[in-house]
C-alpha cells in the first residue's frame, strides 16, 4: 500500500437494513485518475462520505500511507483528503475569490492566523493561483449567478483543490453539463491530474469518464464487480449487464 495515495480496504457501511457498502477495496496510485461507476444507489456517494468521515464506516482508510480511519473530516482535509459535493453550493452574494476564501480559512488554523495577521493579500494570490490552475481565473471577480453551470462545477472543483489535495474526491462534477461542457471539464482534470493531483471521480456519463480515467472501478448495490483500464471495463460482460444495459455504444450518457 505504501506506493497509493488513497488506500480502502473492507469498507462497510450499513444505514439501518441497507447494506449500502459491503467490502469495497479501492486504490488510487500518484498520478491516477480512478473513476467510480455504478447504477444510481449502487453506494458510490457513500464511499466518498465514508472515506471523507462524513458517514461511519468499518474499514481502513489511509491516505498516502497514513491512516485515517479513525479521523474527523477535518482532519482528512489536513491529511490531504479533498472532495467535492454533488451538488455544488456556492454563497451567491459572494464573488468567485470570495467563496474560495471562505473555503480557505475554514480549512485551517494557519490561514486563520494568516488573516489575523494582516495577510490577506497572500490568502487572495494563492486563491487566484488556484483559480489559475483550475483554468478560471478570469472568472475571480464574477458572481455565481452570472456563471454558466460548467463554470461552477468548475469554482467547486477550485474550491476543493484550494486545500493542495493529496487527492481530490468528485461527485458527479459532469451533471448537468452539455457534452462541449463536459469534455473541456473533462480536459481540465486531465491537466490537474497530469500536473500531479490524483483523483478519484464519480460520474453518470460514461464517455466523460472513460476519457478521463486511467483506471475505473465499478460498484453495484455496495459491491466492487469490475475494476481496471477503461478499455476493459467497457467490454466486461458483467459491466454491460449491470451497467450499460443495452446499450451499443458505452460512450452515451446514461442520466442519473
Ligand atoms: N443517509 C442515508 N440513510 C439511509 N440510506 C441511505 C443514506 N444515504 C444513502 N442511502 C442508501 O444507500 C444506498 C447507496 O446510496 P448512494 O447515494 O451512495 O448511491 P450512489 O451510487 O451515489 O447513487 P447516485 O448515482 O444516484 O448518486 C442507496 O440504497 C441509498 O438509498
Ligand atoms: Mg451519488
Amino acid at each position: 500500500m505504501s506506493d497509493t495515495v488513497l488506500a480502502a480496504r473492507g469498507i462497510e457501511v450499513q444505514f439501518g437494513g441497507v447494506r449500502a457498502l459491503r467490502g469495497v477495496d479501492l486504490e488510487v496510485r500518484p498520478g491516477q485518475i480512478v473513476g467510480l461507476i455504478g447504477p444510481n444507489g449502487a453506494g458510490k456517494t457513500t464511499f466518498v462520505d465514508a472515506i471523507t468521515g462524513f458517514v461511519p464506516c468499518n474499514g481502513l482508510i489511509q491516505v498516502a500511507g497514513r491512516e485515517v480511519s479513525h479521523q474527523r473530516p477535518h482532519a482528512r482535509v489536513r491529511a490531504g483528503l479533498s472532495r467535492t459535493w454533488q451538488g455544488v453550493e456556492l454563497f451567491d452574494d459572494l464573488t468567485v475569490a470570495e467563496n474560495l476564501a471562505v473555503a480557505a480559512r475554514s480549512l485551517s488554523l494557519r490561514a486563520t492566523v494568516r488573516d489575523m495577521i494582516g495577510r490577506r493579500s497572500t490568502d487572495m494570490a494563492s486563491i487566484l493561483e488556484t483559480l489559475e490552475d483550475v483554468g478560471i481565473a478570469d472568472l475571480a471577480h464574477a458572481f455565481p449567478t452570472e456563471l454558466s453551470e460548467g463554470q461552477r462545477k468548475l469554482v467547486g472543483i477550485a474550491r476543493a483543490f484550494a486545500a493542495r489535495p493529496r487527492i481530490l474526491c468528485l461527485d458527479e462534477p459532469a451533471a448537468g453539463l452539455d457534452t462541449t461542457e463536459s469534455a473541456h471539464l473533462g480536459t481540465q482534470l486531465r491537466r490537474l491530474g497530469d500536473q500531479g493531483t490524483p483523483m478519484l471521480l464519480i460520474d453518470h456519463d460514461i464517455s466523460f469518464v472513460f476519457g478521463t480515467c486511467d483506471h475505473v472501478v465499478v460498484l453495484e448495490f455496495g459491491q466492487v464487480i469490475a475494476s481496471g483500464a477503461p478499455k476493459v471495463i467497457r467490454s466486461d460482460p458483467r459491466v454491460i449487464a449491470a451497467y450499460l444495459g443495452q446499450e451499443s455504444d458505452p460512450g452515451e450518457k446514461v442520466q442519473a
